[in-house]
């Protein structure tokens, strides 16, 4: 039987979590799924008590689990990035989670801002390099705080980094075998060394010949996103641009109220979360909605390869956001957080 290592962390973590774990359990009774959990504090309420962030050796623990299903993580009470880059950060890196998968599926055309655009046409998964770029800290200050100061943050690229989050979403486009077209999104244009993303994609692709290679400029594919979504299959980009262009997904989809995505090692223990943040104005009102982190778990169980039960959680959602039971995700809906997860429990048959 599976088990769960399970980080609400901060903010409206805990809440999304619950519900997330309800449906976990509904499901896995259907199923014949156990769902054990190991459940973890980390986050700001025990850093300020115990002035512990997240300790190296909790990673063992983590490599003896199944999967991670992660809340949110960030607080205001916190210098902003000291939580974010220990937790968060210190999972990717300690466990090399080194694919940051998100899919972006349109699951109803209301949810959508974009005008006339129906299901059909958004139904695409960024693959997003997870553990290097711009967000390993190398870098620093000089002359800090003064006039003269000079600031300094590297994008770190290795061919091991690149080449082999490539290799996944090649692998990932023929398994999707939608339009068998991978998408390489950088910005080379303006910094040439990213063309170890060029030349990695180039002679990889060489071992996919059945993919179509496709190439577009952050900024170009941003504007795509918006203009003509149904452009997009699998896209494979680095850590920073990923993040941005993927928030972006999440509101072309329906915003961040439903928006998931697996930090994944594909030979080892992966973890799942919202994209969204911790929320903390919205903390403790039980106004989130937590179908982001139900989502979150439904990739978690694909992942894990209960596909059954991973199917039953999609099709769930599926009804429950087409039923006209959801007028809307936003915190403003006037629905409460466990109502949404009740709709949810009774479209899972
Ligand atoms: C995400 C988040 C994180 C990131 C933050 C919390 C460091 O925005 O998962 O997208 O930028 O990767
Ligand atoms: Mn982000």
């Amino acid at each position: 039987m599976p088990t769960i290592a399970v980080l609400p962390g901060d903010g409206v973590g805990r809440e999304v979590v619950d519900e997330a774990m309800k449906v976990l359990t509904r499901v896995g009774e259907i199923e014949g799924i156990k769902f054990e959990t190991v459940w973890f504090p980390f986050g700001a309420d025990h850093y300020l008590k115990t002035g512990e962030l997240m300790p190296e050796k909790v990673l063992d623990e983590y490599r003896q689990m199944d999967a991670i299903l992660l809340g949110a993580i960030g607080d205001p009470r916190v210098e902003t990035g000291v939580l974010e880059r220990a937790i968060v950060g210190g999972i990717r890196w300690g466990l090399d989670l080194y694919v940051n998968l998100r899919p972006i599926k349109l699951y109803a055309e209301y949810l959508t801002p974009i005008k006339n655009k129906k299901p059909e046409d958004i139904d695409m998964v960024f693959v997003r390099e997870n553990t290097e770029g711009l967000y390993l800290g190398m870098g620093g200050h000089f002359k800090k705080g003064t006039p003269d100061e000079v600031a300094i943050q590297e994008m770190v690229m290795t061919r091991k980094g690149v080449e082999r989050v490539i290799r996944y979403a090649f692998e990932l486009s023929r398994k999707r075998a939608k339009t068998n077209k991978l998408l390489l999104i950088d910005k080379v244009n303006a910094m040439p060394a990213q063309n170890i993303w060029t030349r990695t994609f180039e002679e990889v692709g060489q071992e996919y010949a059945d993919i179509e290679r496709d190439h577009a400029f952050i900024d170009a594919a941003c504007m795509w996103m918006v203009k003509n979504p149904e452009w997009f299959d699998v896209a494979v980009t680095g850590n920073m641009m990923g993040d941005i262009i993927t928030d972006l997904g999440a509101a072309v989809q329906g915003g961040l109220g439903l928006a998931a995505s697996g930090n994944i090692n594909p030979d080892g223990v992966s973890m799942f979360e919202p994209i969204h943040g911790s929320a903390p104005k919205h903390a403790g009102k039980g106004i989130i909605c937590p179908i982001a982190t139900i989502s979150a778990a439904q990739m978690m169980c694909a992942n894990l390869g209960f596909d059954s039960a991973a199917a039953r959680i999609d099709r769930a959602l599926a009804a429950s956001l087409t039923s006209g039971e959801i007028r809307s995700l936003a915190t403003s809906s006037g629905m409460g957080t466990s109502q949404y997860t009740e709709i949810v429990l009774s479209h899972i048959e």
